[in-house]
């Protein structure tokens, strides 16, 4: 009867998860799947820790369970709390190598286990080689299998998400020496071919072959993360979380558990769909991504100095003419309205506008800020209604009966040399292409470049206009004025 409430509780654990999965693709439901998905995960986890029975016996040791479960969830509370929204990749990537930590520690522990049962606890000291190959083999070749798949992905889904967290909050940075991409495939094949010989040779003696494997796991994620610009580090951390996902998948196989199975492989799923969304949205391969050092050093190196002639600078009172008069705008929000956390302000200018006759839109780009989904969330925060949020293909078709676009703290999404400059880092990326509005006016604080390090032609269009400022600061100021005229 236990095993029956046990198997129905991963019943909906799975169902749940792949429910809430579903709701994550929409704003308006994003928060309750989260939920949904999470309760379904809790009753799983539950049924576990009460139900699951091995030789009779129950899990017991509550006391670390419940302290183990207790601390996390205070620490992931804590930390969910205080995150600011611009820091949200740095906390996704230090929770999912969290994950890949957990999945290489179950793999220490199975293999441990392993060793201390038959027949490896009867004296076997080596076996014939290819011994697996006999039809039933006293070594339970596939479970090492798994075993050092789970190790393998999770150490080096735990290191490299590690030094991607580093180099999202400043920490580390971009490091690479000459033949480093020959290195990491050199080690790579170094550690699947000792994970094959271990298999194959598997003797009670293979501990410290089994540690070098985890430690040489270690090297490769931190090596495989090192030389990826730090513009691209949302991309690896989707790569990662997929990795992850699958590294969680050989912990179900391990222990026979449907739920951590199904969510390991959806998750799995999840991250390579997301991470080759992000790729196309940017016009750019996956391998591009793991060896162009993207908005590293180099590529600001490469631009600086660029000269680009004059730029003209437009005063809050004619902006707020301009745009009061106008009968459509088109505001294009960026990683700088994240910044300065501005979204409520402009959810005002948003009501204000429209109050005197002005039908006012947002254009968002794929990859404008810092993560999938970036702005959506940010101007959801503000409630702004989701139906105001045109995508980039059908805000493309708006710009040219648009009067007046605004673009907030965005630079590489507006930026043509996507479409003119071959030799730009970003070029071939969709881009919205503001510039066939009637007016553009762009706020930002200088002339400085965005996270590809690049300069933007936009910026010295004859009908473009500059308005410098934080864009908080700005948006209030512009609300006011406008209020006056
Ligand atoms: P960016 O190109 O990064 O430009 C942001 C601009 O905001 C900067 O030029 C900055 O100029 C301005 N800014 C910063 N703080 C500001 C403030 N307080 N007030 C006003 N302006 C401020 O942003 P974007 O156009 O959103 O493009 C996103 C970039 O990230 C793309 O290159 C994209 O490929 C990359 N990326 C995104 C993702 C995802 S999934 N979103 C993933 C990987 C890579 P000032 O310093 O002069 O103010």
């Amino acid at each position: 009867m236990e095993l029956n409430i046990l198997t129905l509780c991963y019943l909906i654990g799975s169902v749940t998860f792949i429910i809430g999965l579903k709701m994550l693709s929409n704003p308006a439901t994003a928060r309750k799947g989260n939920l949904v998905a999470a309760g379904g995960m809790s009753i799983a986890i539950l049924g576990t820790i009460f139900l699951y029975e091995e030789d009779g016996q129950k899990l017991g040791n509550y006391g670390w369970i419940f302290g183990g479960i207790a601390i996390g969830t205070l620490i992931g509370f804590l930390a969910a709390k205080k995150v600011k929204m611009t820091a949200m990749p740095e906390m996704v990537s230090l929770f999912n190598g969290m994950g890949g930590a957990c999945a290489a520690l179950i793999s220490i522990v199975e293999f441990d286990h392993l060793m201390e049962r038959p027949p490896f606890a009867e004296g076997f000291t080596a076996f014939p080689p290819l011994s697996f190959l006999i039809e039933e083999p006293a070594v339970p070749y596939g479970k090492i299998l798994i075993i050092l798949l789970g190790l393998i992905i999770g150490s080096v889904s735990f290191a490299g998400s590690m030094v991607a967290w580093g180099k999202l909050n400043g920490r580390v940075k971009d490091f690479s020496f000459k033949g480093q991409h020959i290195f990491n495939i050199v080690l790579l094949l170094a550690i699947l071919g000792l994970a094959a010989y271990l298999i194959t040779n598997i003797t009670t003696t293979n501990h410290v072959l089994f540690y070098v494997i985890f430690a040489l796991s270690l090297l490769y994620g931190v090596f495989f993360v090192f030389p990826i610009g730090g513009a691209d580090m949302p991309v690896v951390i989707s790569l990662l979380n997929s990795f992850t996902g699958v590294a969680a998948a050989c912990g179900g196989f391990l222990y026979d558990n449907k739920v951590m199975l199904t969510g390991g492989i959806l998750v799995g799923a999840a991250g390579t769909l997301l991470t080759i969304l992000m790729c196309k949205a940017m016009n750019r391969s996956l391998l591009n991504v793991l060896i162009g050092s993207f908005g590293g050093n180099h590529v600001k190196a490469a631009t600086a100095g660029k000269q680009q002639g004059t730029y003209k600078e437009i005063s809050l009172s004619d902006t707020a003419v301009v745009m009061s008069y106008a009968n459509k705008v088109m505001i294009v929000p960026g990683y700088g309205l994240a910044v300065a956390q501005a979204q409520h302000a402009c959810h005002e200018l948003e009501k204000l506008l429209e109050s005197k006759g002005v039908e006012v839109k947002y254009a968002i780009h794929p990859v404008a800020g810092r993560m999938p989904g970036h702005m959506n969330v940010l101007l959801a925060e503000a409630d702004v209604p989701y139906d105001k949020l045109l995508e980039m293909e059908q805000a493309n078709e708006e710009f040219a009966t648009t009067d007046v676009v605004l673009v907030l703290g965005a630079n590489d999404v507006v930026n043509p040399a996507a479409k003119t400059d071959p030799s730009s880092p970003i070029y071939g990326m969709p881009i919205l292409d503001v510039e066939l509005a009637k007016n553009c006016i762009v706020n930002k604080r200088s002339m400085k470049p965005g996270y590809a390090g690049i300069e933007n032609d936009l910026f010295f269009q004859p009908k473009t206009s500059m308005l410098f400022g934080d864009a908080k600061k700005v948006l209030q100021d512009l609300i006011g004025e406008i209020k006056n005229l």
